[in-house]
């Protein structure tokens, strides 16, 4: 039996960093892949000037404004409006107008929605459909920095290169800083505080949308996410994944592929299989 006496100092070392992260931020790190955070982390902590990450938690001892830092490194809130706009292309005319057929309410997730700019990007969509009101979204994330930036819809140029000049005039308000989501955009989307890894799962989506974030958790944490994310669809619901992701075997988690990056709730399973 391996004793704690004989793991690599650098692997004690991670270990006892993980429980002051849990203790300082409430995010679970064993469920992230190692290799990589351990990378982003011990950079971090050498920029703050500690030289190990022993170092670098009594340095978060003395100075907890650093906290912040430490979890938006972990966090990772890259996002764009229209991320992958073919695939937004695809949503907008095979996925969503098969989901509008078969429902009178549409209820969309957008799980690690950092910023909010996918939600709004299926938001202006819905709207262009005729559907916005026939829909609710919900955006979640571990974020609060990023849901308070999400809830104000403040986008900067990069974030919206993708966005056509016709969306743009249509759902944008010109700001200082960049462009303002509209009001009645903004209206269609509610942010709320989620955590993957320990909250309930809330039930009846008819469209899951979880892009880039399972990247950077576990192949065990990302298998129970996919599991997760079933049991909240509606049978024949549908996941959207992220352009760099894709599940193994989906059947065996009780989901069809139907297109790149979407797979579909297979309906005759039920939660007993
Ligand atoms: C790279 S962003 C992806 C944003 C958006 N989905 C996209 O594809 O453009 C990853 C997001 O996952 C969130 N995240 C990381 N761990 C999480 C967790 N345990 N629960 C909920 N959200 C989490 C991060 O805060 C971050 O905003």
């Amino acid at each position: 039996m391996e004793t704690v006496l004989a793991k690599p100092v650098a692997d004690l070392d991670y270990e006892i960093f993980q429980k002051h992260v849990k203790e300082k931020t409430g995010i679970d790190l064993s469920a992230y892949k190692r290799p990589q955070m351990e990378r982003r982390l011990r950079s971090l902590a050498e920029r703050e000037g500690a030289r190990s990450l022993r170092e670098y938690v009594a340095l978060l001892e003395r100075r907890p404004e650093l906290v912040d830092s430490l979890r938006s490194r972990i966090t990772i809130n890259v996002s764009e409006l229209f991320r992958n706009p073919d695939r937004f292309l695809d949503l907008q005319n095979r996925i969503l107008p098969q989901l509008a057929a078969q429902h009178a309410q549409l209820q969309i997730w957008s799980a690690g929605c950092s910023y909010g700019a996918e939600a709004y990007s299926v938001a202006m969509i819905l709207e262009e459909m005729g559907l916005a009101h026939r829909a609710r979204i919900l955006a979640t994330d571990i974020d609060e920095e990023m849901l308070a930036r999400g809830k104000a819809g403040i986008f900067s140029l990069a974030d919206v290169r993708n966005v056509s000049s016709e969306r743009l005039r249509r759902c944008f308000v010109s700001t200082n800083n960049g462009y303002q989501v509209a009001d009645r955009v903004r209206s269609q989307v509610e942010f709320r505080h989620h955590d993957l890894l320990k909250d309930n799962f809330g039930r009846g989506f008819n469209l899951v949308i979880c892009r880039n974030v399972v990247i950077y958790f576990t192949e065990e944490t990302k298998r129970e996410l996919y599991n997760k994310f079933w049991k909240s669809l509606t049978p024949q619901g549908v996941l959207f994944i992220g352009s760099t992701e894709y599940i193994t075997q989906p059947y065996k988690l009780g989901y069809e592929s139907i297109g790149l990056f979407f797979y579909r709730r297979i309906p005759q399973v039920t939660e007993e299989n």
